[in-house]
């Protein structure tokens, strides 16, 4: 039997790949490139010694996705695939919705008239919105999401919660992400932004680069320790193993369960360009600029629950996490363009 990865050429998907395969699982991607490349999976086909089987398709396309599952035993599926930019989102509200909630509608389809009915999604900690009280549990009420990027993983939380109810059969893993950043230790993958990135660390390791002047650093007087926003930053390796550890739980019959990953620690914006600077001897030029719109001042995980329930807790610190993503951007400037 195969785990179904979709989305799995992309940046957390061909992280979990790896691991999933080193693991033992056998592993089948599909993924429409419209965010990624290809390369990464030969990548992580070096990494692990193990083929990956790739399937050139689009969620939205049932035809293509019941080929597959005609094709291949597929018992599990860890749904990655989905648009993520936050700004886009915004200006393009409907492009959001139906890639990520029809997407997910044609895939659950597809997964239950194939009798396969076991899923992890990708939701993320944006469903918590400006939350009372940090660290967030997974008690903690969902709120108003700032973007339609956020409502997709809010609504599809619900959709997914819904269809378990009616059918026990199902067995459903939300796991809410904080920040991942880091790469690979090989340093052969990693995160692969289009154009200018909009998420801090991919910022920062492109003027380490030299390929962006400075970084702007949105804000300084929010209330938080230096006044910069203070966010969970989680190795992007030890959320692939959160994904692994997911898969027995759902192998146990779990039924529907949620689970932040996270790493209980916040770290400022200034914190992060210190420790980059630090683990690695770059400068990061910065300049203090407006609040950006949407942002909320602080969030970090009560992971307490992974622990317990997944037998789950991140490993890696922060300076692995600087370290390891610039070693994946100084070996390649361009990510997986020549
Ligand atoms: P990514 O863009 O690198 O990976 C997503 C992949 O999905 C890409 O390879 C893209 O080509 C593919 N894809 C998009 N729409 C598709 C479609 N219709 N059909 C087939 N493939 C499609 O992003 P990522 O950072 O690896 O994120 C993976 C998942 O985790 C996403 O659902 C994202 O929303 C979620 N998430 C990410 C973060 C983060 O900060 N990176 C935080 C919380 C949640
Ligand atoms: N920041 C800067 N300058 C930059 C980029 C970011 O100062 O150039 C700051 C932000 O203001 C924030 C922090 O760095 O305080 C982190 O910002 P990111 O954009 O890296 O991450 P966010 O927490 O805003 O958002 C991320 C994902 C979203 C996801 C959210 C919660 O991008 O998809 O985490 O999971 F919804």
């Amino acid at each position: 039997m195969a785990i179904l990865v979709t989305g799995g050429a992309g940046y957390i998907g061909s992280h979990t790949v790896v691991e999933l395969q080193n693991a033992g699982y056998d592993v089948v991607v599909v993924d429409n490139l419209c965010n990624s490349s290809e390369k990464s999976l030969e990548r992580v086909a070096k990494i692990t010694g193990k083929e990956v089987p790739f399937y050139k398709a689009d969620i939205l396309d049932r035809e293509a996705l019941e080929n597959i599952f005609a094709k291949e035993q597929i018992d599990s599926v860890i749904h990655f695939a989905g648009l993520k930019a936050v700004g886009e989102s915004v200006a393009k509200p409907w492009e959001y919705y139906e890639n990520n909630i029809t997407g997910t509608l044609v895939l659950l389809d597809v997964m239950r008239k194939n009798g396969v009915k076991n899923i992890i999604f990708s939701s993320s900690s944006t469903v918590y919105g400006t939350p009372d009280t940090i660290p967030v549990t997974e008690e903690s009420p969902k709120k108003e999401c700032t973007n339609p990027y956020g409502w997709t993983k809010s609504m599809l939380e619900q959709i997914l919660t819904d269809i378990q109810k009616a059918d026990n059969e199902w067995n459903v893993i939300l796991l809410r992400y904080f920040n991942p950043i880091g790469a690979h230790k090989s340093g052969t993958i990693g995160e692969n932004p289009n154009g200018i990135p909009n998420n801090l660390m991919p910022y920062i390791t492109q003027v380490a680069v030299g390929k962006l002047e400075k970084l702007g650093v949105f804000g300084d007087d929010y209330d938080t320790p230096d006044g910069t926003g203070v966010r969970d930053y989680i190795h992007v390796v030890d959320l692939a193993l959160g994904h692994v550890k997911a898969l027995k739980k759902i192998e146990e019959k779990a039924g529907l369960c949620i689970y932040n990953l996270g790493t209980g620690v916040g770290y400022s914006v200034l914190d992060i360009v210190k420790n980059f600077e630090e683990a690695n001897g770059v400068k990061i030029p910065y300049v203090i600029k407006e609040r950006r719109a949407g942002d909320i001042a602080a969030n970090y995980a009560d992971a307490t629950k992974a622990k317990n329930e997944l037998g789950w807790v991140a490993q890696n610190g922060i300076r692995e996490m600087c370290e390891d993503s610039w070693r994946w951007q100084s070996n390649n400037p361009n990510g997986y363009e020549d």
